[in-house]
């Protein structure tokens, strides 16, 4: 049995605390997409994870898998699982010898490149982890594999066609001197075959590469439990988020298939669960029509929507909930709940069900509210427009709720849904109506005994 997480929003919807929350009965966790862009955070018995690369089952002594459809930077993946060891824990974590390799080189384009794009205003706010230089290589057919890392040879050719390229991009593009820069070792043939022929060996040694899709599928044959782990949200998806301020894969569910191996039918035989936070936060660029205050600096293009009058109402949200990256600590932008955003999300992943996280962040507010249609151009839509250009322009048609008071979490957790106070009550079932599927859990605090779970998806 299958149970696949995918962020119905902008990320950060707290992915790694679900993860968690239904892995009782999980034997492998999976990740499909993206690398070390990723930060996900799991409460487990007080102590707080906060991973990058390693799937959140293996705070729980799971099984991990790194799939094919991932980009693996192995630096930050040996940092993460000496760090769980530190901490007494065993990581167990498999690699697909599909996925790609995150080189030194990919991280420093990534910043050349949006140092660039911010002279025109253009730039998408990266994580700086080399994560579109990557996938760009994969999809032109330069990049290296995890399995390359395996045979020197092939390393070598592949890196003796690619490095040339990367120096004369650097140099001739965007005029920079190599030797200048931080790192010129990223630009070195002779360097990095040393560094990831050893890395390749290490990867070996451990017994740590797999063929993906062979190995989750002989695990499902076993009768095992695979939980398959989305990283960042539905609109920063490369396909179906808002071009250009994406990330680079497919963080939707058909992305669970393509990133792992297993097949359309076997993730669409289990649970698509989104995970939604009961407002919005966004790192880095791009429009979100519902905004309550923007981060200065951090809108290029867009700034008009959210500046002004809400900045208060935003920053109270962003202190309550803690809204700062999880991999680079910059304020998150913080918004209203935007339900066009959503039924895309149901729609383009197919949400047999969801959960809604942060319901404890907005108690104690007069009103809550929620952009329930956006007015475009004289037209009322349900639904986000295919263009960011339009999307930007979208004025929100709100609803309001009224607010719900802040009670004991732990305790309304401890007693049930029904203990939930009822505008709270209102305004999970009002989702739910929209979203024509139910709410499996609702996130009342960061700790897994701060949720009220109505349903597990491997029950
Ligand atoms: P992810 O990237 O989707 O895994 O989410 P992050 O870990 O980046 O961000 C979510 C943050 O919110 C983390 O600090 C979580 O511990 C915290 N969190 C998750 N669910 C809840 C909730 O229901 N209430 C509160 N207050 N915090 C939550
Ligand atoms: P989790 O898994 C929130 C954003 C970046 C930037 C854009 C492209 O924790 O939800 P990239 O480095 O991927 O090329 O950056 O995507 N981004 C995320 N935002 N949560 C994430 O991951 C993100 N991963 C990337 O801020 O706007
Ligand atoms: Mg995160």
């Amino acid at each position: 049995m299958t149970v696949t997480i995918v962020g119905a929003q902008l990320g950060d919807e707290g992915k790694g605390g679900v993860v968690d929350i239904f892995g009782d009965a999980v034997d492998v966790v999976a990740r499909y997409q993206g690398g070390d862009n990723a930060g996900h955070t799991v409460v487990h018995e007080g102590d707080e994870y906060k991973l990058s690369l390693v799937p959140s089952g293996a705070v729980r002594g799971k099984t991990g898998v790194l799939g094919n459809g991932c980009v693996v930077n192995p630096r930050t993946l040996f940092d993460e699982l000496d760090a769980l060891r530190e901490r007494g824990l065993d990581p167990d974590v498999r690699v697909a010898k599909r996925a790609h390799v995150i080189l030194p080189y990919h991280r420093v384009l990534d910043g050349i490149e949006e140092e660039a794009k911010s002279e025109d205003d253009q730039e998408v706010g990266t994580t700086g982890r080399g994560i579109g230089p990557t996938y760009e290589d994969k999809a032109g057919r330069r990049g290296v594999r995890v399995g390359d890392l395996l045979n020197p040879d092939v390393l070598r050719d592949r890196l003796e066609y690619v490095v040339p390229q990367k120096r004369a991009l650097v140099e001739n593009v965007y005029d920079i001197d190599i030797d200048d820069l931080e790192n010129p070792d990223a630009f070195d043939v002779d360097a990095l075959h040393d560094e990831f022929t050893a890395i390749g060996e290490r990867l070996d040694e451990n017994d740590m590469l797999v063929n993906a899709g062979e190995f989750l599928s002989a695990a499902i044959d076993d009768g095992e439990n695979v939980m398959m782990e989305g990283a960042q949200g539905t609109i920063i998806d490369i396909d179906h988020g808002n071009y250009p301020y994406v990330t680079s894969s497919n963080p939707t569910a058909g992305g669970a298939a393509t990133g792992t191996g297993l097949s359309p039918g076997v993730v669409g035989s289990g649970d698509v669960v989104g995970i939604v936070k009961s407002y919005l936060t966004r790192v880095g660029s791009g429009p979100m029509p519902t905004e309550l205050g923007g981060v200065e600096g951090d809108t290029p293009g867009y700034d008009e929507q959210g500046e002004g009058e809400n900045e208060e109402l935003a920053t109270y949200i962003r202190e309550e909930g803690g809204e700062y990256g999880t991999v680079t600590g910059r304020p998150r932008r913080v918004a209203w709940l935007d339900m066009p955003m959503l039924r895309h999300a149901a729609r383009t992943s197919g949400f047999t069900g969801f959960v809604l996280n942060h319901l404890d962040v907005l108690a104690g507010l007069d009103e809550v509210k929620v952009g329930h249609a956006y007015e475009l151009d004289g037209e009322v839509l349900e639904t986000m427009p295919a263009t960011t250009e339009e999307w930007a322009r979208c004025d929100p048609v709100y609803e309001t709720f009224d607010g719900w008071p802040e009670v004991d979490w732990a305790t309304v957790a401890d007693d049930g849904y029904d203990a939930l106070p009822a505008n709270a009550r209102a305004y999970v079932e009002y989702v739910e109506e929209e979203l024509g599927a139910p709410a499996y859990a609702i996130g009342v605090g960061p700790g897994r005994e701060e949720t009220v779970v109505r349903h597990d998806p491997f029950e």
